[in-house]
């Protein structure tokens, strides 16, 4: 088994709010199924989640702000929608799970998940919000990959996003950024603005425990989905985090 995130840059344009980016999703998602190896899905909530989380102030209290809390989780739920109609088009059997629906006393319950799977079922998890007390709290897609390796060991771990990899500083604002083939270390990743997970540096973070796990875990170009079965030749474009 693999598990792989289609993160937020690559399934939507991040810098406009609701702008899904469906060549490049449904591109992506038919490569992963040509692999014909079974898989779990994830992915991010790109403008979906991001831009109106942040003009909120969420993750925050949401007193007074309750219709824009409902907004949000119709959003993040539109996006999961769009890519469980994809799959179901390509006659797969998909079962979408947020993070709102499985926290359960303080920590999130993956049981539906695994029983899903145990079923013939394929899971599409997606970062999103939840509702904690008088709080919203956000959790990412990159942090279900880390509670999705740890309970599943699969054989690897796949973040496809709009960049080759991991570069020594973010190749968007430097041209001459140089791609890292492994990655040991904390790299320059840029803050970005209009993000509330930590961007790259949130997700870097998540990958390192996950290959703390002993999983092999890569950062991989999603506009460019056929490198992905790279991953089975060890000859593949992007990174591998150590
Ligand atoms: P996603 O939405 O796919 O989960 P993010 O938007 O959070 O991913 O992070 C990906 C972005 O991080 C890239 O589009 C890139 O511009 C930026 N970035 C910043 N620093 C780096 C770096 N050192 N290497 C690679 N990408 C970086
Ligand atoms: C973000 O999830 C969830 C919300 C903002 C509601 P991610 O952190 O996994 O999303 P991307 O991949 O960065 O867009």
């Amino acid at each position: 088994m693999i598990i792989i995130k289609l993160g937020g840059s690559l399934i939507t344009d991040k810098s406009s709010y609701r702008a899904f980016r469906e060549e490049e999703t449904l591109r992506a998602i038919k490569e992963i199924a040509s692999m014909n190896r079974s898989f779990v899905l994830v992915h991010g909530a790109g403008s979906f989640g991001h831009i109106l989380c942040k003009k909120n102030n969420f993750p925050g209290p949401f007193k007074g702000k309750e219709f824009q809390v409902s907004r949000i989780k119709s959003d993040t739920t539109s996006l999961n929608s769009r890519i469980i109609s994809m799959l179901l088009d390509m006659g797969m059997n998909p079962l979408p799970f947020s993070p709102f629906d499985l926290r359960r006393k303080g920590t999130f319950d993956y049981t539906p998940v695994l029983r899903s799977i145990e079923s013939g079922f394929l899971p599409v998890l997606f970062g999103d919000i939840y509702i904690e007390g008088n709080e919203v709290k956000i959790y990412s897609g990159d942090s279900i990959m880390f509670d999705l390796c740890n309970l599943l060991n699969p054989e690897a771990a796949v973040f496809l996003g709009d960049v080759d990899g991991i570069y020594d500083r973010d190749p968007k604002k430097f041209p001459d950024s140089k791609l890292l083939r492994v990655v040991y270390n904390e790299q320059d990743f840029a803050k970005q603005e209009n993000d509330v997970t930590g961007g790259m540096g949130g997700k870097y973070k998540a990958m390192k425990r996950i290959s703390g796990l002993g999983i092999r875990t890569y950062m991989m170009n999603g506009l460019f989905p056929e490198r992905i079965h790279g991953i089975e030749s060890g000859d593949f474009h992007g990174s591998v985090i150590k």
